[in-house]
C-alpha cells in the first residue's frame, strides 16, 4: 500500500506497499513490488512503519514555533550585504534562535550571470542543504521566492535542475542555461528539506517525521536568513512547492506567519509573506483521491483509458471510497481505520493505472523505464541529475559537506516511510490555506492539466470547496482561459486573492513541460496582476 500518490519519491511508497500488505492481508499488493528502490530500501523501510499517532480524534498537531530567546538586541550585528559573502563559509546567527545557524558561501555556478549560493541550516544535530540564486532583473528589489519539492522524500534538485531553476542538467556532467527560469524576476531559494534528503543530513540518527517538525526549521531559517541581510528585510517572500508541497507550503507559510507576532515581539522585522504557490500539490487528499476516476475515466483531459468494464468498477467505488474516508479519516480521524480506507481507494482507483506503462506524471507520455510499481522515476533526466550532482568537484564548489559520503538522495525513501508511520501523509492541509487566505497571504493553485497523480480535477475540486471568507464570490465563478502572447494558456478563476490555473499541455512537473507559460504564470503572480 502506498499513501504517497502525489510522491517523487515513488521507491518511498514501494517501501509501503510492502509494509502495507502487512497491514491490511486482504490487499496484498507484492506481486507489483520489484524492490527495485536503491539500497534495498523497501525492506529496510518496513522496519519504521506502523502506526504511530493511532487515534486522533481531532488530526491536529502542533507546528507552533519555538519560543524565541530572550536576547540583547545590541548584542545582534546583521551579516549585512549578500554579496560580500566569499567562497569560504560565512556563518550567519541570530540571538532568538540560539540552536541555529547558518553556513552560506558562494558558488558561483549554473546560472552564471547572477550570483549563486549554498549552504547549510545548522539545527544542532540536523543540517538542511540550501540552494539561492538571486534575481536575474533587480536582486536588491525583488521578491524572494522559497521551493521545495514533495515526496516526502523527494529533493529540490528536481525543481532546480528539472523545472524551474536557472539552469538544466543535460547529462552527468553539463548544464545548459534556462532562460525561463523563475530566478527571471524574483531571488529564489531551493531548500532540500527534511534532513535525509538531496545533501540534507543529520549527525547521531536524527530525523524528521511530520510536517510540523519541519515548519519549525524552515521558519526559524527564514527569520535567520532575512534578519541577517539588511536589504531582504520587509522584501516581499512567496513559499512555494509541488506535489507533496501541497502539504508543506500551507505548513510551512503559517508557521512563518505565526512566528511574524513573535518577531514583532521581539522588536524583529517581520517576515514579508505575501503569497503561497501550490504545483500540482497534494492538500486534500480525501477530495483529491476520488479525481482519479475522472481523469482516466471520465474524460476529464484524455479519453477514458481503460475498458468499460474496469471503469465501471471504479465508478462504483467513488461513492464507497468517500463513504470510507469520510467514516474514518473526516468524521474522525482514526489511525488505522484511515490507513485502511487509504489503502482500498488506491487499490481501486490508483493501481490499475500506476500498474500500466503509463506516465502518472503526464498523461501523455508512457512511463519511461519500466511502471512506477517497478520503481522506475518516469523522466531519465532525474537519473542524470543525481549522476551531475555525483562529480566531486562539483560537491567541492558547493560546499557539501565531507560528512556525506553518500550520493546526492534524489529520492529518500527513509523519509518517505517515516512521514507514512507518522501518519503526516494522511493529514489534510487546505485549512490551513483558509486561514492563509483570511489573514490577506494570496494563494496560487496551478496544475498541469495532463497530470494524472495530483490531477487538475482533484485541485479544482478542493479549491471551490474550500471554506473561507471570500468562497461564495470564488467558486461562483466560471473557468475563463487565460493567454500567453495571445494562444490559450490554461483555464482560471480568481477571487479576493485566492486563485486556480490550469496549464494546458503540462504534466505534474509543469514548468518543465511549459517553462514559457509557466513563468508567465509566475510574473503575473508576482506582480500581482490578474492572469
Ligand atoms: C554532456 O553534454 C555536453 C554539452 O552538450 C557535451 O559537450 C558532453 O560531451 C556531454 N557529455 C556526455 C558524457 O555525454
Ligand atoms: C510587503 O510586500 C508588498 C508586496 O507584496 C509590498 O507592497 C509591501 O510594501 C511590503 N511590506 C513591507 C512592510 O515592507
Ligand atoms: C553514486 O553515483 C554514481 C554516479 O551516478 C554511481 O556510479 C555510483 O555507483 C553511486 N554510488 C553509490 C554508492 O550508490
Amino acid at each position: 500500500m502506498h499513501f504517497l500518490a502525489c510522491a517523487q519519491s515513488w521507491a518511498v511508497w514501494l517501501a509501503l506497499l510492502s509494509a502495507g500488505a502487512l497491514a491490511v492481508g486482504s490487499h496484498d499488493q507484492r506481486p507489483f513490488v520489484s524492490n527495485r528502490g536503491s539500497g534495498g530500501g523497501a525492506h529496510k523501510a518496513r522496519v519504521g512503519v506502523g502506526y504511530v499517532g493511532g487515534l486522533n480524534p481531532l488530526s491536529h498537531q502542533d507546528y507552533a514555533p519555538f519560543t524565541l530567546a530572550p536576547f540583547d538586541a545590541e548584542s545582534f550585528k546583521p551579516y549585512g550585504h549578500l554579496p560580500s559573502l566569499t567562497n569560504d563559509f560565512t556563518i550567519l546567527q541570530h540571538p532568538a534562535f540560539p540552536k541555529y545557524s547558518v553556513r552560506i558561501k558562494k558558488s558561483d555556478f549554473c546560472d552564471g550571470t547572477v550570483a549563486a549560493y549554498t549552504g547549510y541550516i545548522d539545527i544542532e544535530a540536523r543540517h538542511l542543504f540550501f540552494y539561492f540564486f538571486e534575481s536575474r532583473s533587480d536582486p536588491a528589489k525583488d521578491d524572494v521566492i522559497f521551493w521545495t519539492n514533495g515526496g516526502p522524500g523527494g529533493s529540490s534538485t528536481i525543481g532546480l535542475f528539472m523545472e524551474l531553476g536557472p539552469c538544466r542538467v543535460v547529462n552527468a556532467t553539463a548544464t545548459e542555461f534556462s532562460e525561463e527560469s523563475w530566478n527571471s524576476n524574483a531571488n529564489i531559494f531551493f531548500i532540500d528539506q527534511p534532513v535525509g534528503v538531496g545533501f540534507s543530513y543529520a549527525e547521531y540518527g536524527e530525523y524528521v517525521s511530520t510536517t510540523e517538525e519541519a515548519a519549525k526549521d524552515i521558519a526559524a531559517f527564514v527569520a535567520i536568513f532575512f534578519e541577517n541581510f539588511i536589504s531582504l528585510r520587509g522584501r516581499a517572500f512567496h513559499m512555494a512547492g509541488e506535489s507533496y508541497g501541497g502539504r508543506y507550503v500551507p505548513l510551512f507559510a503559517s508557521a512563518v506567519y505565526d512566528q511574524n507576532a513573535k518577531l514583532v515581539e521581539a522588536g524583529l522585522t517581520p517576515i514579508n509573506l505575501s503569497s503561497i504557490m501550490i504545483g500540482n500539490g497534494w492538500t486534500d487528499q480525501y477530495v483529491q483521491s476520488l479525481a482519479y476516476y475522472d481523469m482516466q475515466c471520465g474524460g476529464a483531459s484524455f479519453p477514458p483509458v481503460f475498458d468499460i468494464s474496469t471503469c465501471v468498477r471504479m465508478k462504483q467505488a467513488v461513492p464507497r471510497c468517500a463513504k470510507l474516508l469520510h467514516a474514518s479519516c473526516m468524521d474522525v480521524f482514526d489511525g488505522v481505520g484511515c490507513y485502511e480506507a487509504t489503502a482500498i481507494c488506491e487499490l481501486e482507483l490508483q493501481t490499475p493505472y500506476m500498474a500500466s506503462d503509463r506516465n502518472p506524471y503526464d498523461m501523455s507520455k508512457k512511463c519511461e523505464g519500466g511502471t512506477i510499481l517497478e520503481g522506475s522515476l518516469c523522466y531519465s533526466v532525474i537519473d542524470s541529475i543525481e549522476e551531475y550532482l555525483a562529480q566531486p568537484s562539483l560537491r567541492a564548489q558547493l560546499g557539501v559537506d565531507p560528512a556525506i559520503t553518500t550520493n546526492h538522495t534524489t529520492r529518500s525513501e527513509a523519509v518517505g516511510a517515516r512521514f507514512a508511520a507518522s501518519l503526516d501523509v494522511l493529514r489534510t492541509s487546505h485549512d490551513y490555506v483558509a486561514a492563509l487566505l483570511e489573514r490577506r497571504v494570496r494563494v496560487l493553485i496551478y496544475a498541469g492539466a495532463y497530470d494524472w497523480i495530483c490531477n487538475w480535477v482533484g485541485n479544482e475540486r478542493w479549491t471551490r470547496a474550500l471554506a473561507w471568507s471570500g468562497q461564495a464570490e470564488f467558486a461562483g465563478q466560471q473557468l475563463r482561459d487565460w493567454e500567453v502572447g495571445g494562444a490559450v494558456a490554461g483555464k482560471t478563476r480568481s477571487a479576493q486573492g485566492f486563485t486556480f490555473a490550469t496549464i494546458e499541455g503540462a504534466g505534474h512537473m509543469a514548468p518543465y513541460d511549459k517553462p514559457k507559460e509557466s513563468l508567465e504564470l509566475v510574473n503575473r503572480w508576482l506582480a500581482g496582476e490578474e492572469l
